[in-house]
């Protein structure tokens, strides 16, 4: 049966681990494979990206397929064609499909119509690829998926699409989760609400350094994502008490990390020298990419049988 990736929840907690398990044994093994030998991947993007684009990419040739990049003039998605149609006509010649787009219904709808795993390269509610190589550079860093539930992280800025998939993954993996935000920047309540209920430990909280107290993980995001461009001079106001700053890696644990997915903004949601800083992983966090986005790709393709 084929299998899509829109969000985290589409993953059960075993499958969540399973495919961690596998990205850390893909990336032991090294490289290259013959595991998706003469598969194609149809990757569309409505917004700008490096790392999803590139290990999309890179990871697809390491097993083995080829990657064919949609850039937005390419196919001019729902504006030449309807989704529907694009995702049909795709489904006939490629194997995979990852797109980044700006509304999370339209990458439903390729999985709707499409008869071939969709990956969700980020929309404006999720980013499950983003953190699943989140998650793999912590298992790497504790050299086991099996105790990620022992963590308690801090995310310091917008409750956004990169904050929704923290949740579903604490919601699979168990592990502790706050948020500070400013009020009126609060997660979407309907995916909270579906994360505390599958038995999720998540605070909403507007104070960082309470947020941060004693956290493993110090993890921020831009406080402006695609598409939300216009307010931008608003939001460099309203979130300017949640930096991830020196200040702020006071109060957390000693050893504590600092993750984020970037692009940064530094002196904006993260100080130059945090971002620099010895505790800070963003950059092996920017190669697990590769890795995840591996293991994803040969697990959705194990699922098709
Ligand atoms: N973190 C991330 O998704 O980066 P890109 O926008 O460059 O793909
Ligand atoms: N929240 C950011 C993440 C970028 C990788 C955005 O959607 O632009």
């Amino acid at each position: 049966m084929k299998r899509d990736l829109l969000r985290l929840a589409d993953l059960t907690p075993e499958e969540c681990r399973r495919v961690l398990t596998l990205a850390l044994e893909i990336k032991n093994s090294g490289r290259p494979s013959t595991q998706l030998a003469g598969t194609t991947l149809a990757m569309i993007f409505e917004k700008p990206s490096l790392r999803t684009r590139i290990s999309f990419e890179t990871g697809i040739f390491q097993l083995g397929g080829m990657a064919i990049h949609l850039a937005p003039q390419d196919i001019r998605l729902g504006e030449r064609e309807t989704v529907p149609d694009v995702a049909r006509t795709l489904a006939g010649m490629v194997d995979m499909i990852v797109a980044r787009t700006f509304t999370h219904d339209t990458v439903s709808s390729l999985a709707t119509h499409a008869q071939v795993p969709v990956i969700n390269g980020l929309s404006d509610l999720h980013h499950p690829c983003q953190v699943l190589a989140d998650l793999l550079t912590l298992a790497e860093r504790r050299s086991s998926v099996e105790t990620l539930g022992d963590l308690t992280v801090a995310f310091v800025g917008d409750g956004n699409n990169v904050f929704h998939s923290w949740m579903e993954a604490a919601a699979r993996l168990g592990f502790r989760l706050t948020l500070a935000c400013p009020a009126g920047y609060d997660p979407d309540a309907s995916i909270l609400e579906a994360c505390r209920r599958d038995g999720a430990t998540i605070d909403i909280l507007r104070n960082a350094a309470e947020a941060a107290q004693g956290a493993n993980v110090v993890y921020t995001d831009v406080w402006t994502s695609m598409g939300q461009e216009d307010e931008a001079d608003e939001r460099r106001k309203t979130f300017a008490d949640y930096q991830v700053n020196e200040a702020l890696m006071q109060v957390t644990a000693k050893d504590a990390v600092v993750m984020h997915c970037l692009p940064a903004h530094r002196g904006e949601e993260i100080t130059a020298d945090v971002l620099e800083g010895s505790q800070s992983i963003v950059f092996a966090q920017a190669e697990n990419r590769l890795h995840a986005q591996k293991a994803l790709m040969v697990w959705l393709g194990e699922q098709r049988g």
